[in-house]
Parts: structure tokens; sequence; C-alpha cells
């Protein structure tokens, strides 16, 4: 808890602070000072047009932050927060443009971390933060990642351990009507939608297919989350997976008989598969719990590049359901739509 006064002190200070949540570590500033904004942006060299997610720890800090809030946003609020669901809503005149990147609308979420919310109110104002990794890598799930990436670029780091979901918050954009999903994370979309007794509209892009609209998701129009060594993604059909893995595994000898040394990330069902047929692999979790998956994923990103005998990996597709669409959208994106459908 000292380590938390510190971080609030540095926050009131005109500082930045990396910060664990249940998601990812962010990387936050006090949303109400634009110069301690900025330096958000350089230190983790992030493009100015890319807003930041407002976090807050309390139902008053959103009303604050965001006006004009429809009925439907308040029921997923009480609902789902704390926890891992980012709503964009209409913001306020106190949120510098510096935050939103001179859009009229602002993403906010409570985190469902102790850490994060005691910071977050220790801090006196609600928190303006992007994931704690430099630009287009990884996103942090172990304090270990923020020190690796912002070394002496943030004044304090929290180190909380490993965060639980492993991938970020779900994005959804409440300024329209229907809702429009702008990234799948945490919270799965069909709980969104049970919650509304309606659908929430699913852009491609949301499904890491395509590019998006720039005017409706900044963040989407960039290389992301990618490890540095080659990705890419074999999808197929996962109704069959001895028969799957043996298209993959064809893939991956192809690979190896031009002389390269791959690595396959795939589900717990498989490894077995590719053990017998001697193919070097890594587990990312079982189809049976995907939950796992999206946990040990941008891990395992970062865990390749540490390999001085793997030169690319071939990951498993998973079902597009739950935190399966949070999983194809990160994969696909990592890989730099680097597909294969086998
Ligand atoms: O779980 C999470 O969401 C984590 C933790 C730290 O809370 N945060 C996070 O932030 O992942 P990050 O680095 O993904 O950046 C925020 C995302 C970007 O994709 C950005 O484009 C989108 O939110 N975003 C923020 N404000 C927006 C706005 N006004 N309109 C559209 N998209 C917005
Ligand atoms: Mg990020």
């Amino acid at each position: 808890m000292d380590l938390v006064r510190e971080a609030a002190a540095a926050i009131r200070a005109g500082g930045i602070v990396a910060f664990p949540t249940e998601t990812v570590y962010g990387l936050g500033a006090d949303t109400y000072n634009p110069e301690a904004v900025k330096k958000v942006f350089i230190a983790k060299r992030r493009p100015m047009d890319n807003p930041l997610i407002v976090h807050i720890h309390s139902l008053n800090q959103l009303y604050e932050v965001a006006v004009k809030i429809p009925p439907e946003a308040e029921k997923l609020a009480r609902r789902f927060w704390p926890g891992p669901m980012t709503l964009l809503l209409w913001k306020s005149d106190k949120v510098p443009p510096e935050v939103t990147a001179g859009r009229p609308t602002v993403a906010v979420r409570m985190p469902a971390h102790p850490v994060a919310l005691a910071f977050i109110r220790e801090s006196g104002v609600p928190i303006a933060a992007p994931s704690a990794n430099l630009a287009g890598r990884p996103s942090p799930t172990t304090g270990e990642h923020v020190v690796r990436d912002l070394y002496g670029r943030a004044d304090v780091i929290i180190d909380s351990g490993e965060t639980v979901y492993g991938v970020e918050s779900t994005i959804v954009d409440m300024t329209r009507d229907p809702p429009v999903l702008l990234r799948p994370g945490g919270l799965p979309v069909e709980e969104i939608e049970r919650e509304l007794g309606k659908e929430v509209v699913i852009p491609q892009f949301a499904r890491g297919l395509g590019q998006a609209d720039v005017a409706l998701a900044p963040g989407m129009k960039y290389r992301h989350y990618a490890p540095f060594k080659r990705l890419t993604i074999v999808e197929g059909d996962y109704s069959d997976l001895k028969a799957y893995a043996a298209k993959v595994a064809e893939v991956v000898k192809q690979e190896i008989a031009k002389g390269a040394r791959p690595i396959i990330l795939c589900s717990s069902e498989t490894a077995q598969y590719y053990e017998q047929q001697g193919l070097r692999h890594l587990v990312l979790g079982p189809r049976s719990n995907i939950f796992i998956v999206a946990r040990n994923l941008f891990k395992t990103f970062r865990a390749i590049d540490e390999m001085l005998d793997v030169d690319e990996a071939f990951m498993e597709g998973f079902e597009e359901r739950g935190l399966g669409l949070a999983v194809m959208n990160r994969a696909r994106k990592a890989s730099g739509f680097s597909i294969i459908r086998v």
C-alpha cells in the first residue's frame, strides 16, 4: 500500500505510473493534466491520434468524464463494473482533447483489481491509460513485461504479479444504437447482448479481419500485439481436431524442409499429436477452457521472442465464441494478417 501512495503522489505531481489491472498492465496519468497525458504517449511511443481509456474507481467519476449517458450504458456499468468492459460515451468538457485524440467521445472503464482501484482512489482523479507496453508490442501481463518495455520511462511501476485475464477489456461504442463492438476482450460480447436483450454489431475488424474504419476504431489501424518473430495463424475446421492437427503439421513440416526452425502454438487437445510427430510446440491452453488460452496468449508471444533456436511460429486458430473472439482478434492482428486456411 505504500507503493500505491507513492504512485498516487507521482500522479498528482504530473508523473506517469504503470499499474496492474485484471486485464493487462496500464500506463497512467492524471486525465485532467494534458502535459502528464502527453508523457504517456511519449513513453510508449504511441501515435498521438490513438486515444486512451479513462479508468475510474466509482460511478461518481463516470458522471465527471461522460455526458448524455444512455440508460443502456448505465445498465451495463452497473452489471459489469468493476470488470473488463470499456464503454465509449460522449465526453464531458473536463476531459482534455489530448486524452481522446480530439474526439468528442471518451472510453471509460472501472477495473476489477484491488491495487488499481486503490491507486485511482488515492490519486483523486480518473487515470488515463493505455496498456503499458511499447506501441505495437504484446500487452504486458506481468510486472516483468512492463519493466522490459518501460524501464526508466515511467516514474513508478507497481508490480502485482500476473494479471487474471491476459487480454484487454471489451470496448463497446454506446454512442450508437445498436451498440457496436470496437474490440472484443475479457468480457464476452454474448454477455453484453444477454444483459441488453439485443444484438451488438460486430464489425469485421473486431474479428481481426480487414482494416478498421479509422473514424470508428482508431487503435485498430496499427499493427499490434506482435512478437518480433514471424507469426502465422493456421485456421481450419476445429470439429475434427485430429484431421485439423494433421494439416497444421503438414504446413509446419514444409517449413522445416525449407530450413526454418518453427514452433507450433497449440491447444492442450492437439499437443499429443505434434509430440508424436516430433514437432516443437508450446501449449496455450485447452479449447475446453478458452479463458486459459487468452490468459497465456501475450505471455507466449513474448516467450517465443526469447527462444534462440526458434525463428517463426505457427498458431492454431480457435473458435470465435466467448473469449475466443478476443483471442482470434489479437492473433490475427499480431500476425500482421498472415493467415493460412487449411
Ligand atoms: O484492458 C484494457 O482496456 C487495458 C487496461 C490498461 O485497462 N487498456 C488498454 O488500452 O488496452 P489500449 O492500449 O488498448 O488503448 C485503448 C484503446 C485503443 O484501441 C483506442 O483506440 C480505444 O481504446 N479508444 C480509446 N478512446 C477511444 C475513443 N474515444 N474512440 C474510439 N476508440 C477509443
Ligand atoms: Mg494497447
